[in-house]
């Protein structure tokens, strides 16, 4: 029922691409129902958006996998698709969930949604998928330039498009999923390179030494995006701290949540940078940030709070250097206030050092979801301090007093009384 009706969304309107016998035959049902559905809801998406071929790709990512997100609706659908013979032909990873599959009862979560919430990761695991259940997949499959993929979490999207130089759309959930299925996704967008040239040059020399100085690789990334919107910005100028990973995810993630933009080439990082660096981008616009605007700008995803009930880290999930970063510091500066760390569950053997220092030190740590996808509030915190932009824009939407500091003034407030 859910499949025919998400099938009924899709309107057939542009030309026919060209199939493959294989993709065709596919297309009639030669391998079961849920392939059939698969290939045509790709071919139906690629044929509206103009695509002339499909493309083989060699990873899905899928979001959308938080109960809390997809609900009964999403859930039916997943388990129709998996009842259908739906299984995943490329290697599949998933975004956190709504919970921390093992320690859900701490973060004070119900029992029925922990169930919902653990059926539908199950599901994913019995169509073949990695249950990474985190947003940096990026880190844990092997990805290397020039390989095309569907990714559907827009902060893996940028990192693989704009650090990696692989070839990836920002998909949608659902469609990742699809995607996933048959192993290909529409040749368009970002996977064809004409469409991977800067359409922006936005110029940092105003505020690189600020941002340097302040650490506000976040809010500069919502900036950009904010103003930007969509596109492919090549980014000058910058602060060289910048291509830190650390910094460089949560610069990447807020222009994720700022924007529709997929790629951003970072002069003389970025692998499409070598590509484009010869050509002639005089007739393109060029945009200058100043410090002031990024100001005004940031402070729409920042709410007045008279109190602060924790600080909050891994939005996107903290890698094995970030955990060892507040491992050292923490084991030093004891926390006077509540400090939660989100992170992929794949770290926690490999990090077993690094965890036991923090959690020894009074910080709590949850894999498998995200303080986004999960319920802040059933963990009693309303007042958040973050310091990932991306967290920030999100977190107020949901009416969340949010306030974003650099990581280390965050990690040095911590120890504040
Ligand atoms: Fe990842 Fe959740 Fe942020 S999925 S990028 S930690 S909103």
């Amino acid at each position: 029922m859910v499949l025919f009706f998400f099938y009924g969304l899709i309107l057939v309107l542009g030309e026919l691409m060209y199939l493959s016998k294989r993709e065709e035959r596919i297309l009639e049902g030669e391998l079961g129902e849920a392939y059939r559905l698969a290939m045509e809801v790709v071919v139906k998406v690629g044929d509206v958006l103009g695509a002339e071929r499909l493309i083989n790709i060699s990873s899905a990512h899928i979001s959308g996998v938080s109960y809390k997100n997809i609900g009964d609706e999403g859930l039916e659908f997943l388990r129709e698709l998996r009842d259908n013979g739906g299984r995943f032909t490329v290697k599949t990873t998933v975004n956190p969930s709504g919970i921390d599959i093992i320690n859900w009862k701490k973060m004070n979560v119900d029992k029925n949604f922990a169930l919902k919430q653990l059926e539908i990761i199950k599901i994913f695991r019995d169509m073949g998928a990695l249950t990474l259940l985190s947003c940096t997949p990026y880190y844990y499959i092997p990805v290397k330039t020039g390989d095309h993929l569907a990714w559907a979490e827009s902060n893996a999207v940028l990192y693989a498009n704009s650090v990696i130089g692989a070839f990836t759309n920002r998909e949608g959930g659902p469609m990742a999923v699809f995607e996933g299925i048959i192993g290909k996704a529409p040749y368009i967008g970002l996977h064809l390179e004409k469409n991977r040239i800067p359409t922006v040059k936005i110029d940092l020399k105003e505020l690189k030494k600020e941002i340097d100085i302040r650490g506000e690789y976040a809010l500069l990334g919502y900036y950009i995006g904010y103003i930007v919107k969509m596109g492919v910005p090549l980014i000058l100028n910058y602060p060289l701290n910048l291509k830190k990973p650390a910094y460089l995810r949560l610069f990447l993630a807020a222009i994720g949540a700022s924007s529709s933009i997929g790629l951003v080439i970072i002069e003389k990082y970025s692998p499409d940078y070598y590509k484009i660096k010869d050509m002639n981008l005089d007739g393109i616009d060029k945009f200058t940030p100043n410090i002031k605007e990024l100001k005004e700008i940031s402070m729409k995803i920042q709410r007045d709070m008279d109190r602060v009930d924790a600080l909050v880290f891994g939005c996107p999930h903290l890698s094995l250097e970030d955990l060892r970063k507040f491992a050292a510091f923490f084991k030093y500066n004891k926390p006077r206030k509540r400090v939660i760390l989100f992170t992929a569950r794949r770290l926690n053997k490999i990090s077993r050092k690094y965890i036991n220092i923090l959690k020894k030190s009074g910080i709590e740590i949850y894999f498998d979801t995200c303080m986004v996808v999960a319920n802040l509030k059933n963990m009693g915190i309303e007042n958040v301090i973050v310091d990932s932009a991306k967290a920030a824009y999100y977190l107020t939407s949901q009416g969340y007093k949010v306030h974003v500091l650099n990581t280390d003034e965050a990690m040095r407030y911590a120890t504040k009384e």
